[in-house]
């Protein structure tokens, strides 16, 4: 079996993390269970480009478990957990391509390793496998039956390819499930991304400015969090609906050019390139913090922020002090890469349950239909998110109320009315 991490001997640590995450995804491990039985997944070859953590590791326990043979590579420079990795290939038989810090280039390569794999489908976060299968399409055309992808990045580049017509399988957009971004990307990056400014900078957040770009699901759980560790948050936005729920959520809104005057840290969750640049750096105030928890390190322009410094050097393993023209210093952490995984270990167990039962619904869904459906990206359908989401009720001991067959009448008529 072909594979490449950095220290398979961490297999053993690796496999306690996964086990660690498995008790607290019980949606997932009931589908293990329930899949395990039909292996329906049986003769079906699964590449996946998605951050090697210890909760991928258990959507791979699943895939595996109802059958599937798997390839996986990550999805981001500075996300895989090693251990993890060597756990996968050493006691779950996964080839896998990953290990935390590696170069452009290696990262390319790693997806081509899981290409060469000949996927039938294909797993994305961010959509870095599902281009580079397009770019080599006719080889693939006769063996590929669909993919799936999993946060709003690759979604929107996913939906830019339809609209072209370059878009040559179908997709689904596990992102776009209300059990995904409502949970995972508010709730999830929300505590997260703190926890990785936190682990990286130990600062207090309590009597912080805290400029949060973006007031979409991330920011707004960004805001909360921040918010409710005592920081004052300001929001930026271009959408004038956000920026007016944000207000009403009781943030104050300014442009950017004015946060950038008053932040003691700025965090980027908007999906966009060069939200914070060259203008804004020679505004901030000496020791200003900079993290990105969008999902490209473009959200932050690292190279204005080169071209506006004397000099850098690290100060940990995860933060760079710029030394900037000005003679004020900014801490950028993580590469400007999502700071939730770069610095910390990514979302939360418990959210990442209801992500994958997702991601392995939907692949299910590839498997039995792929080849009937259009290459167009689906959404998840509402019966899904409805069963993931009683599903997660149950396993939290939750019940809630049913509709009678006369509410239900009642819903559906018009004729009762004052
Ligand atoms: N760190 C993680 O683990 C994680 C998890 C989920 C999503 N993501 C990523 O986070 C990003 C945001 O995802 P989301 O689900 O919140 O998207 P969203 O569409 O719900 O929100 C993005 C918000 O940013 C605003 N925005 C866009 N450009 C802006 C700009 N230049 N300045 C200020 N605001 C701007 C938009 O108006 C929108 O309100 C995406 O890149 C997504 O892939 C990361």
């Amino acid at each position: 079996m072909d594979y490449r991490v950095s220290n398979i001997s961490l297999a053993e640590e690796g496999k306690i993390k996964i086990d660690w995450a498995e008790v607290h995804m019980p949606v997932l491990s009931a589908l293990r269970e329930k899949y395990g039985k039909t292996r329906p997944l049986e003769g079906i070859r699964v590449g996946g480009c998605l951050h090697v953590t210890k909760e991928t590791g258990v959507l791979i326990r699943t895939l595996k478990t109802a059958g599937a043979e798997i390839s996986w590579c990550g999805c981001n420079p500075l996300s895989t957990q090693d251990d993890v990795a060597a756990s996968l290939v050493k006691d779950e038989s996964v080839s896998v391509f990953a290990s935390r810090g590696v170069a452009t280039t290696q990262y390319y390569e790693d997806i081509h390793s899981v290409m060469r794999f000949e996927p039938n489908i294909t797993v994305d976060d961010g959509a870095d496998l599902i281009v580079e299968m397009h770019k080599n399409i006719n080889k693939i055309k006769s063996i590929i039956r669909g993919g799936t992808e999993e946060t709003t990045t690759g979604v929107i580049r996913l939906r830019a390819m339809q609209k072209l017509a370059k878009l040559m399988y179908p997709i689904i957009a596990v992102n776009d499930a209300e059990t995904k971004h409502d949970f995972d990307n508010i709730y999830g990056t929300g505590q997260s991304a703190l926890d990785g400014i936190i682990r990286a900078t130990n600062i207090l957040f309590s009597g912080k400015n805290v400029i949060v770009a973006g007031y979409g699901h991330v920011g707004k759980g960004i805001a909360k969090n921040a918010s409710g560790m005592g920081a004052n948050v300001i929001i930026t936005e271009v959408d004038p609906i956000a920026a007016l729920k944000a207000k009403l959520d009781g943030y104050s809104v300014a442009r950017m050019t004015r946060a950038a005057t008053i932040g003691d840290v700025f965090i980027t969750t908007t999906g966009c390139k060069d939200v914070i640049a060259e203008e804004h750096f020679t505004q901030m105030k000496d020791g200003a913090i900079l993290a990105n928890a969008g999902h490209f390190n473009v959200e932050v322009s690292i190279q204005a922020l080169e071209h506006q410094s004397l000099s850098k050097k690290k100060i940990n393993k995860d933060v760079v002090q710029y030394d900037l023209q000005n003679h004020n210093r900014v801490y950028l952490i993580g590469e400007g890469r999502l700071v939730n995984l770069a610095a910390a270990e990514g979302h939360p167990s418990e959210v990442m349950d209801m992500s994958f039962a997702n991601q392995f619904l939907s692949v299910l869904r590839l498997v039995k239909y792929g080849s009937n459906m259009k290459p167009i990206v689906y959404d998840i359908e509402k019966s899904q998110d409805q069963e993931i989401a009683m599903a997660k009720l149950e396993a939290m001991g939750i019940e809630i109320d049913k509709l009678t067959d006369q509410q239900n009448r009642y819903l559906e008529g018009f004729s009762e009315g004052t």
